[in-house]
């Protein structure tokens, strides 16, 4: 067919044994470099924007970068960086979350979000949730609403989607593609 689902899935790529061995990466790289499959993205994430009534995105760093920030722009709204521990220069609120072997953390700008924003978290993939959960603790206490969070791809077979549930506390969460 010529669903949105098969225009992007057609151009996402998988690598197995990537970043090691048993492990299936999902390169977006090809669908990122279609002009065709990155706009109908963008306009899928821009109106999950406008559905959820959206007036910031949240972008995970690093490719939540690349997806939130033109969906932001083409809804009007603004964006607002989550970034890995130690890059922002002002005041920040951070979350550490478990990874396989040790912890990462995350950052957002303290002052960036104030009461009464409705955030919608954007970021490419959702696999145990890990990252998702921890930003939308980021919002939460730097005082917004959760409007929602979008990803291009949910791994289905990861329990990422039950790992938010608290964190969404009835937000809605769109995968526009799972695999
Ligand atoms: C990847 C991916 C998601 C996250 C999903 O980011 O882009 O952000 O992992 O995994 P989770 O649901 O288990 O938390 P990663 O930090 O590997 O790298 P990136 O900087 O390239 O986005
Ligand atoms: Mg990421």
């Amino acid at each position: 067919g010529h669903s949105l689902q098969d225009l992007l899935l057609a151009r996402i790529v998988d690598v197995p044994d990537y970043p090691k061995p048993g492990v299936t990466f999902k390169d977006i790289t090809p669908l990122l470099a279609d002009a065709e499959a990155f706009g109908a993205l963008t306009e899928a994430l821009a109106g999950l924007c406008r559905r959820h009534r959206a007036d910031k995105v949240v972008g995970l760093e690093a490719r939540g970068f690349i997806l939130g920030a033109p969906a932001a722009v083409r809804a009007g709204i603004g964006f607002v960086p989550v970034r890995k521990a130690g890059k922002l220069p002002g005041a920040t609120l951070g979350e550490s979350y478990a990874l396989e072997y040790g912890t990462a953390e995350i950052e957002i700008h303290a002052g960036a979000l104030r009461p009464g924003d409705r955030v919608l978290v954007i970021d490419d993939v959702l696999a145990t949730g890990g990252t998702a959960e921890a930003s939308l603790k980021l919002v939460r206490r730097a005082g917004a609403e959760v409007a929602g969070v979008a990803v291009l791809m949910e791994l289905g077979f990861l329990p990422g989607r039950k790992r938010l549930e608290a964190a969404l506390d009835g937000a809605p969460l769109d995968a526009l593609i799972t695999v």
